[in-house]
């Protein structure tokens, strides 16, 4: 049988990942020497690099077993997964942010709405009755209404800096994030034992990292 496969967001969740895996006992020497290298040892696992939203989709498929990822890709991508912990890092949250001082709830016209996460802007406007026109963006979303293609945007805050240096502020907090760990459906069903000793032990672990 192959190892089990660990899919962790490349980026930002990445050390954190790392502090994890040591936490819970770990030899994450080739993880922190990995360089380019997209697949590396940990211990019995092989840990799998790569983008947020790939990482779904590998655990979804059953290409890797258990997924390190945020929560907005997870509610943005509504996959067939199982999502078993919160592991309380990676920790911001969803807002609607406009330009300062905009007043972006008023006037009548159809408002624009850029965002990375279409699916969870929908929704939060689809609750609030609003109809309103949403463009998908792939990054930097802050640029759209500096650049007057959107009235607001939807995205993830963290310390606020960026909106902060960009002239744009918080209209409305959405909801909020941190990293999961998601789990492959049939893999937990296959691979129980081991799963749930990964789980238990990443529970534990997940108290004592900084
Ligand atoms: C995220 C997010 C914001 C920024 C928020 O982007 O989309 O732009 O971080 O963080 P802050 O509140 O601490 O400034 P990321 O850096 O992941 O890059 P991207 O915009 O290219 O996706």
């Amino acid at each position: 049988m192959r190892p089990l496969r660990i899919a962790v967001t490349k980026g930002r969740l990445e050390k954190k990942a790392a502090n994890l895996f040591t936490t819970m006992g770990l030899d994450c020497a080739r993880f922190n020497a990995k360089g380019r290298k997209l697949i590396v040892p940990v211990d019995d696992y092989e840990v799998v690099i790569a983008k947020a939203a790939d990482v779904i989709t590998y655990v979804e498929q059953g290409a890797c077993d258990i997924g390190i990822v945020g929560k907005d890709t997870i509610v943005e991508y509504a996959a067939e997964i199982y999502e078993t912990t919160d592991l309380g890092f990676g920790k911001c949250f969803f807002a609607l942010a406009a330009e300062k001082g905009k007043h972006f709830y008023e006037g009548y016209n159809k408002k624009v709405i850029a965002t990375k996460y279409p699916n969870v802007a929908r929704k939060f406007f689809e609750g609030k009755g609003m109809d309103v026109r949403i463009i998908k963006i792939e990054g930097s979303v802050e640029l759209a209404p500096l650049l007057g293609l959107a009235d607001a945007i939807v995205d993830i805050v963290e310390t606020g800096t960026t909106l902060r240096e960009n002239g744009l502020e918080v209209v409305e907090e959405i909801m909020p994030v941190s990293a999961r760990i998601i789990v492959n459906i049939a893999s937990m069903k296959m691979r129980k034992e081991e799963i749930e000793s990964f789980l238990a032990d990443a529970e534990t672990a997940k108290e004592f990292i900084e």
